[in-house]
């Protein structure tokens, strides 16, 4: 049977897990915020994906508020689209069961993501490391959404969410799950770490000075540029196999200004490694620098946040109550 044809619906969101970075904005929620113009958009706070590795409470607790205020100060606006906890909607652990029970091991053992951060100790990771894709793939399908932007880096855990709302729907002989589209959308999808120019920034890198956070002041953003990894070569060029950091680097630079990679080489190629850390400085300082104080003023407000996420949660119950119910009478479960 042929699959339905993707609606206009949008589903994504970050891990609460602290420190999110410009690699977070400029791959995903810069983009999130594009999107708000013409389609229906549920941004989530993905707090059950944050406990597939131990956290602490109350750290949790701030980190899913922080990070609400990191939307709304993005551009996110919460009078269109729905901010939620995903936690709060209980419908994503259900239905992350009941896609469990339709996907083959052999797919999941594919995933590279739970080999990198598993490492050497998979005996002691949690299942829920293991099976996290699957949890991803209820969050997108519980919306039935049509487009799911992400950085390079969720590309293979949204091939598995098609694959396995493409065998539900054979198992079943239905239509039910729309199969998402991935939006990797921009120049900046891979973001790389300040420090070594091959690795992804990220949020859980132990050196601070790898990302600029979305809560570091100008001279914080500073001291983090001069500190870069920079080469020996002169004047700058953009070759990401002999010049990963310059190509990283550049590669923001031409983002945060909106040009492309070319316009920024022009104005940037006869400069030396640290003239042109002072110019990437200024317009990452111009950019961030806004949203870093409405973060802080919105932290400040934790009641405000509060109200914001349970009218988001009221908006994404209200539709994945349906799929959910829906869903049951589709596998044969009795509606009591
Ligand atoms: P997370 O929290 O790791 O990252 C959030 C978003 O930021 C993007 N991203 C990057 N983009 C460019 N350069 C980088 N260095 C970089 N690092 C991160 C990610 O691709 C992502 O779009 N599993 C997801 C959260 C999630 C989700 C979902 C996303 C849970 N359920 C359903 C979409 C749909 C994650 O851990 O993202």
């Amino acid at each position: 049977m042929p699959s339905p044809a993707a609606n206009n619906r949008i589903l994504s969101g970050v891990q609460p897990t602290g420190n999110l970075h410009l690699g977070n904005y400029l791959g995903a929620i810069r983009n999130w915020v594009k999107l708000q113009q013409n389609h229906e958009c549920f941004y989530m706070l993905a707090d059950l994906h944050a406990i597939t590795v131990p956290q602490d409470p109350a750290l949790l607790r701030a980190n899913v508020r922080e990070t609400a205020a990191a939307y709304i100060a993005c551009g996110i606006d919460p009078k269109h689209s729905a901010i939620f906890p995903q936690s709060s909607v209980s419908g994503h652990s259900e239905l992350a069961w009941i896609l469990s029970c339709h996907t083959p091991l052999g797919w999941l053992n594919r995933m590279t993501q739970f080999k990198e951060k598993a490492g050497k100790q998979k005996d002691n990771a949690a299942l829920g490391l293991y099976s996290y894709p699957v949890l991803m793939a209820a969050d997108i399908l519980l919306y039935k959404a049509g487009f799911v932007p992400v950085g390079e880096d969720q590309k293979q855990h949204l091939e598995l969410c098609r694959d396995i709302a493409g065998a539900f729907n054979r198992q079943y002989q239905t239509e039910f799950f729309p199969i998402p589209e991935p939006l990797i959308l921009g120049e900046a999808t891979r973001v790389m770490s300040l420090r070594d120019g091959t690795k992804k920034m990220s949020k859980s890198d132990e050196s601070d000075y790898s990302r600029i956070n979305l809560t570091d002041d100008a001279d914080t953003i500073a001291l983090k540029f001069r500190k870069a990894k920079s080469d020996m070569v002169e004047g700058m060029s953009y070759d990401e196999t002999a010049r990963p950091e310059a190509a990283n680097l550049l590669n923001i630079y031409a983002v945060l200004k909106n040009i492309t990679r070319e316009q920024a080489l022009a104005e940037c190629a006869d400069k030396n490694f640290s003239a042109f850390k002072q110019m990437l400085t200024e317009v990452a300082v111009e950019t961030l620098s806004p949203i870093t104080r409405t973060m802080r003023e919105l932290i400040a407000s934790p009641d405000y946040i509060d109200e914001m996420l349970a009218n988001g949660v009221e908006r994404a119950k209200a539709v994945a109550d349906v799929t959910m119910r829906e869903l049951k009478n589709v596998i044969g479960f009795l509606d009591i």
